[in-house]
């Protein structure tokens, strides 16, 4: 079983690696092997709209790494996206590549069936990780594929989401912010309960 992560910030391996790494981790105890792509490593053209991909699963960009990229979401059994809130949206880098995955979606859904999720964080408390996350949930369902979610199925509900913060405190006058978004527990627990749920998805589907 195969989960990779696509990390949309535009700072590789802060904070929003930093929760992807937690939900590939938990997954990986359960036996699943895992990748992280940053985004900022691969070269990923503007789409050009050209809608050569309405004709065939194919994008006619083809001097730089988005093959590859599509190569690997084909390989994969789930897919977490990662991206931090950038003015209540996914980054721009988050956007560029979600254009670019059209040709897998066009002429078929090649990626249906998959296991996907989302992950975001923000400065802010309520900084807009909901709509953030939604967009990639959207997305993901556009592609057809089955979303997890951060349920424990034996335990009590604690989040609707990965949706982490830097913002902790407010105290005389001043906002406390987090080091790191992992040093909010609540957020490293849903983390975990996401890569524990991918994994128990993809078994579900693949029985
Ligand atoms: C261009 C830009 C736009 C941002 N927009 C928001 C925002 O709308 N709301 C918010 O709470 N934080 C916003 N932030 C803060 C980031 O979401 C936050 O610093 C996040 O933790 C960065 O993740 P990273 O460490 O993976 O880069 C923005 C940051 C940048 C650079």
């Amino acid at each position: 079983m195969k989960i990779i992560a696509i990390n949309g910030s535009h700072r590789k391996g802060k904070n929003t690696a930093a929760l992807l790494n937690n939900v590939l981790e938990e997954a990986a105890t359960l036996g699943a092997t895992t990748e992280l792509l940053e985004l900022t490593d691969f070269n990923i053209k503007f789409c050009i709209s050209c809608n050569k991909c309405l004709g065939k699963p194919q994008c006619s960009i083809t001097d730089d790494d988005m093959a590859a990229v599509g190569n690997k979401l084909l390989a994969a059994d789930g897919i977490v996206l990662g991206s931090p809130v950038y003015w209540s949206n996914v980054t721009a880098l988050m956007k560029n590549f979600m254009d670019r995955t059209r040709y897998l979606h066009m002429i078929k859904n090649l990626l249906a069936g998959k296991v996907g999720a989302a992950i975001t964080n923000s400065g802010l408390r309520h900084g807009g990780q909901e709509a953030t996350l939604k967009i990639m949930e959207y997305f993901l369902q556009g592609h057809g594929l089955h979303l997890a979610d951060t349920r424990d199925p034996e335990g009590t509900i604690m989040s609707a989401g990965v949706t982490g913060s830097l913002m902790a405190d407010f105290k005389d006058d001043k906002v406390i912010w987090r080091r790191s978004a992992t040093d909010d527990e609540l957020t490293v627990t849903a983390c975990k309960q996401l890569g524990r749920n991918m994994v128990k998805l993809i078994e579900q589907l693949n029985k």
